[in-house]
Parts: structure tokens; sequence; C-alpha cells
């Protein structure tokens, strides 16, 4: 079984802060390092490296011929990765020592991409693949209606969130994989079992992981409600984390695991991303996984 990712490719320039640049400041970084990253790239690359057949679709610029190559290293097929005249899209990321971040995004290349380009990817896939999808790329509406009236089984982690979501048709998406700021912007609820609540009642068919932080993560399984903690871990870098979970959850779900095993798997995953500096650099292996030596908190 395949899973097609057509998302976003970033170069992501990361400034590690003392603190987040206020209105009208003018501030020094500690350091700067630039590494690769996009939503859709640190997925693919999570799931490649928890074990699952993974092809990436998107579009960068010349100038990020190097993204493409990284794919190709960790194992992704990259033929649905075009080059187009446009600049890569890429992240300006600032990064305080206690590990929060905030992002300044541009969307570049992930913004320039054609039905023609959607449907001939797609034109390689058939009915059971997955498909996942986040929110960096300007293609989600077609690329929602088109896999599915092909039978593909679809995945969506609406992030970042804003009102273009409105315009994709969530009935028929079957997996949410949800923070807790996607969860109640879809609920409208702020307590999480509520917003379990609301969501299973307006997707009744979907499976939904809803992230919460500090809290861990309960999730439906198409069943039954299940939860896990988080593990005890020093916070370096949060970037990422939330897509190596994406990457790790997905491919225990392909893989036809329990879901409360899926989550113990994607909970370990990100909490070794979260101790490391980067975005996709800092997605562990599953060997990793499996290895670490985590204590629950
Ligand atoms: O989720 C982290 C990612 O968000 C970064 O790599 C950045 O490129 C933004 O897309």
């Amino acid at each position: 079984m395949k899973i097609l990712n057509f998302g976003s490719l970033n170069i992501d320039d990361v400034y590690t802060m003392e603190h987040f640049v206020r209105p009208g400041e003018t501030a020094s970084s500690l350091d700067f390092a630039y590494y690769a990253g996009g939503k859709g790239l640190n997925q693919s690359i999570a799931l490649a490296n928890a074990g699952a057949e993974v092809y990436h679709a998107g579009a960068i610029g010349k100038d990020g011929i190097f993204l493409k190559e990284l794919l190709q290293e960790k194992g992704v097929h990259t033929d649905f990765v075009q080059v187009s005249d446009t600049r890569t899209g890429h992240a300006i990321i600032q990064v305080e020592q206690n590990g929060q971040n905030c992002i300044i995004l541009y969307g570049g290349a992930n913004r320039v991409i054609s039905l023609e380009a959607v449907k001939q990817t797609l034109s390689h896939f058939e009915k059971g693949d997955y498909l996942l999808l986040q929110n960096e790329i300007n293609a989600n509406p077609w690329i929602v209606e088109e896999s599915y009236a092909m039978g593909m089984n679809l995945v969506l982690n609406p992030s970042p969130f804003d009102s273009s979501i409105a315009t994709l048709d969530l009935q028929k998406i079957s997996c949410f994989l949800l923070n807790e700021i996607e969860g109640e912007e879809l609920s409208g609820e702020k307590e999480p079992g509520r917003m379990m609540a609301v969501l299973r009642e307006r997707y009744p068919s979907a499976k939904i992981v809803l992230t919460l932080g500090k809290a861990g993560v309960i999730a439906f399984d198409g069943e039954k409600v299940c939860s896990h903690g988080i593990y005890d871990v020093p916070v370096i870098d949060t970037t990422a984390a939330g897509d190596t979970f994406t990457g790790f959850l997905l491919t225990g779900l392909m893989q036809g695991r329990p879901m409360q095993e899926c989550l113990e798997l994607a909970s370990k995953a990100s909490s070794l991303a979260i101790g490391r500096k980067g975005a996709s650099n800092s997605i562990p292996t599953m060997q990793e996984v499996l290895e670490a030596d985590l204590k629950p908190v």
C-alpha cells in the first residue's frame, strides 16, 4: 500500500532568540542555521523513517533542488516533485531558548501547483492508496475532490489552520490529525472531550486524532476512544514535532497496528524530535524510536 503526500517543501531559516522579536524592535539572534523543512517534506521524511512507502508531490524552485535530493536520500519517491520558475517556499523561524517557536511562511513554489499537475500525479495512484495533506499548498480543494472520486483514503492535517480549510469538503476525509488549535477551530469547542464529541458527530466515519500538548493525545479509532500521555524530555526545539507525530502515527495505521500502539510510537518519535534542533533533521528513525528509553510524565 502506497501513500502520496501532496505537500509543501520549504527552506527553514532558523534564528535562536533570547525572546521573540516584539513590534518595533530590532533584535540580534544568538544563532542561525538553515534546514530542509515544510510540513509536507517533514511528514514525508517521518513516514519514510517509520517504514512507509511514500511518494512526495509538490513544487520547488531551482534554489530548492537540495530538498528533493534530501527526500531521495531518505527513501522518499520524488518523481512528482516539480521544479518551477518560482522560488522555493521558505519559513523564517524564531526559536526561544525554552524551545518554543514562531514561524513566518512564504509560500513561493508551494502556491503555484496547477490542476494539470494534480491530475497527472493522481493518475499514478489508485483506489485504496492513502493521500496525506497539510495546509501549505494552493491545490488542496482540487486534490480532495479528485482523489476522493478515485476512492483514495484521505488524511488531513489542517496545519497551519486558516480560512481556506472551509473551502474543502471535510466529509471526504477519512482521518483527521489535529492539534488543540485546529480541533477548536473545527469543532467550536475548547474542552478536549467536547471537541472530540462534536467532531465524531460531524464526521461519523472518520478517525480523529487530537494532540493536546502537555495533556498528551486522544484518538477515536472508528470504534473507541483511546489516549496516551507525554514523555519527560528536555525541550530543545518543537519545530517538526507535530510532523514527526503525523508520520509515525499514519505509518502505524497503514501497517494495521492498533491505534493505542500507534499513539505510543508517534508520541515517542515526537518526543525525540523535541530534543533536537531543526526541522526534518530532528526526525528520528524507527530504530531510534524502538530503542528509546523514555520516561512517561
Ligand atoms: O511544522 C514545521 C514546519 O512548518 C517547518 O519546517 C516550516 O517550514 C513550516 O512549514
